[in-house]
């Protein structure tokens, strides 16, 4: 991601990321646009907690004024991680219903078997993807974080620092974030006295997927 030349080269390439107001997040679209794969087989999935829209299917479109197409691509239903709109305990209630390894299983063979599959879109998804269009303007802003709340818990441990993939924050004397938040919330998730609000959520309950450790979490961002 902060290379600036960057050329992958392999049998089989592939991309995931989560779905940010039905869409990839801004440095995923960029990091697309600024990325040449030189591969037999090119994939992408998405993770979502809810509705994915026609967020892979528009992604189709984008990058093929790249010069490049997607041969699989697919979508995996998580935990729904937006703090304004779900509440983490309702979440993970539902997580039988979202059957997840049994996708992940599906998406796992298919990849394995070079499956060629661009999902479906609805005249629904198309409604609902435009219907977020000011939000995801919005979004890009970067300006996010500007509104968070950082309370008395902090001890400036730097944590947040070390988990944002922007490089959005600075907690010397006092935990800052700059204009560059991806709205990931990866700093709310994992600061260690929960003292990283939103205005807006629906409770303080904070949540990582049980199999990433905080230091993977930190290691794959590489700030400090
Ligand atoms: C700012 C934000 C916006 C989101 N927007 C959507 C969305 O439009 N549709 C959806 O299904 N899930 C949405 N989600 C849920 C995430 O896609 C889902 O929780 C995903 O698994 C998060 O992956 P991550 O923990 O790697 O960021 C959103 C989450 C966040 C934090
Ligand atoms: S992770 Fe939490 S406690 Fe640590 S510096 Fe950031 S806000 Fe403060
Ligand atoms: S870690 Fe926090 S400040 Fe950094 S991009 Fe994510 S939400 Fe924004």
């Amino acid at each position: 991601m902060k290379e600036n030349q960057r050329v992958y080269t392999n049998e089989e390439i592939g991309i995931v990321f989560p779905l940010y107001c039905l869409n990839p997040p801004k440095m995923v679209r960029e990091f697309l646009y600024r990325t040449k794969f030189e591969t037999k087989y090119l994939f992408a999935i998405a993770t979502y907690g809810n509705l994915p829209g026609a967020a892979m299917q528009e992604l189709q479109n984008t990058v093929k004024d790249y010069g490049y197409q997607f041969d699989y691509m697919n979508t995996l239903l998580m935990v729904d991680n937006f703090l304004p709109n779900f509440e983490i305990n309702e979440e993970l209630s539902k997580l039988p219903q979202k059957n997840i390894q049994e996708h992940m299983n599906q998406i796992t063979n298919d990849i394995k078997n070079h499956k060629h599959f661009i999902p479906d879109t609805t005249e629904r998804d198309r409604v609902l993807s435009d219907m977020c269009k000011s939000l995801l303007i919005q979004q890009d802003k970067g300006e996010a974080a500007k509104s968070f709340i950082v309370t008395q818990k902090c001890n400036h441990c730097g944590v947040c620092v070390k988990v944002c993939p922007a490089a959005n924050i600075s907690a010397s004397a006092q935990t800052t974030f700059g204009n560059q938040c991806e709205s990931c919330y990866a700093c709310i998730h994992a600061c260690p006295q929960n003292a990283i609000h939103l205005k807006n959520e629906k409770s303080p309950v904070r949540w990582r997927h049980p199999e990433v450790s905080l230091e993977e979490l930190i290691a794959s961002n590489q700030q400090i």
